[in-house]
């Protein structure tokens, strides 16, 4: 893709913070967490929300880490509903009481995603590695929806609490939830490390297919539910981020502008920051974003593949992870020379006995 036919970014995801009360075996933060005195501070955020809205940014998903753990959270939502970006808040929740989320409201955000981690409240507490998460995520979304907030539930499944799904699905529509993202874990990072405490069989996945269409049919007008497989079982690898440097940019709680929240595992790749250049330019000509930008990049069989702008050659995080080259075909793709590997791991790691969790901590033990 040329500079010239470059599009601008429909969404921004504002990574606040890496603090977080929870500690999800799959968290999608990289493994070397950012520290709390590496933060932007406020002005600087408002600073990048006056350049995404400028540069043609839609979007500004409020992230971290627990992005309610920062205080100036109601003046960031202030801010980008000032410059015309739809807000969204991406949340577990637990920190959300009633003022909190009249003050949100009130700062005009237009949308709240909270997190769960399944249906019952002893066995997703222990997913969350919080005792009384669950009950603190349902008295969330009370008061998100006391306040008029439109709610998503994103339920995150594996093999654990997939035989919740249907639980799950009925807990959205008590909670008032308009949205519920069922979404299989996606293993980079923290999900990688747990690849196989988390990795569901392959009966499993089919059976909740099934679930799944069967509530969509059933909730119909009720409850919209996306769905989210694991790459572990597919044929053909999903568009991560509709494409390198395309659609979407991430900016960690520290100021580095990414194309994609796990960018920064690949290595021999500097990451410019919105305190050194300005966003437009870093989205329109830095190294990291021309990189793996568009189909010139491609290796075969991507190169002459009639699906290399439906994908965009899939994951280039997962390529580096599972192939050691975050420029090979994403082994999800059955296409890959890595992809038997792949499909093995997920038979043989299934069927074996979990291990247990790796927590999300900030202090990473060495490996
Ligand atoms: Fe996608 Fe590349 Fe596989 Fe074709 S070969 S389906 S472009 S990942
Ligand atoms: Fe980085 Fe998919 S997570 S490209």
């Amino acid at each position: 893709m040329t500079a010239r036919g470059l599009e601008p970014p429909l969404a921004l995801l504002a990574e606040l913070t890496h603090r977080c009360p929870l500690q999800c075996p799959y968290c999608s933060n990289p493994l070397a967490l950012e520290r709390p005195g590496r933060e932007l501070d406020t002005a600087a955020w408002q600073r990048v929300l006056d350049e995404a809205a400028a540069l043609g940014v839609l979007q500004v998903h409020f992230s971290g880490g627990e992005p309610t753990a920062r205080r100036d959270l109601d003046v960031l939502i202030a801010h980008a509903a000032k410059r015309g970006l739809y807000s969204n808040l991406i949340t577990s929740g637990v920190l959300i009481d009633r003022a909190r989320a009249e003050a949100m409201a009130v700062a005009c955000l237009d949308h709240v995603q909270i997190s769960i981690q399944g249906y019952a409240p002893e066995a997703a507490d222990r997913v969350a590695g919080y005792r009384g998460a669950q009950e603190k995520k349902r008295a969330a979304a009370a008061h998100v929806r006391a306040a008029g907030l439109p709610l998503t539930i994103n339920a995150v499944m594996h093999r654990h609490n997939l035989g919740e799904l249907e639980a799950v699905i009925t807990l959205a529509v008590e909670l008032g939830a308009g949205r519920l993202e069922v979404a299989h874990v996606q293993y980079y990072g923290w999900g990688l490390e747990n690849r196989a405490a988390l990795m569901p069989t392959r009966a499993q996945l089919e059976r909740a297919t099934e679930i799944v269409a069967g509530a969509r049919e059933r909730l119909k007008g009720v409850l919209t539910i996306d769905y989210v497989v694991p790459d572990y079982y597919a044929r053909r690898p999903k568009a991560c981020m509709g494409g390198w440097g395309r659609r979407f940019l991430n900016i960690s709680p520290s100021g580095h502008v990414l194309p994609c929240h796990a960018a920064e595992t690949i290595p021999d790749m500097h990451f410019e920051s919105v305190a050194d250049r300005p966003l437009a330019e870093i989205w329109r000509d830095s190294a990291a974003f021309q990189r793996f930008r568009g189909t010139e990049w491609m290796p075969e069989p991507c190169r002459s593949c009639d699906r290399r702008e439906i994908d965009w050659g899939g994951c280039r995080c997962q390529a580096l992870a599972l192939a050691g080259d975050a420029a090979a075909t994403d082994p999800a793709c059955a296409l890959s020379p890595h992809h038997a590997a792949l499909a093995a791991a997920a038979e043989r790691e299934s069927a074996a006995p979990a291990p247990d969790f790796v927590y999300r901590r900030m202090t990473v033990p060495a490996v």
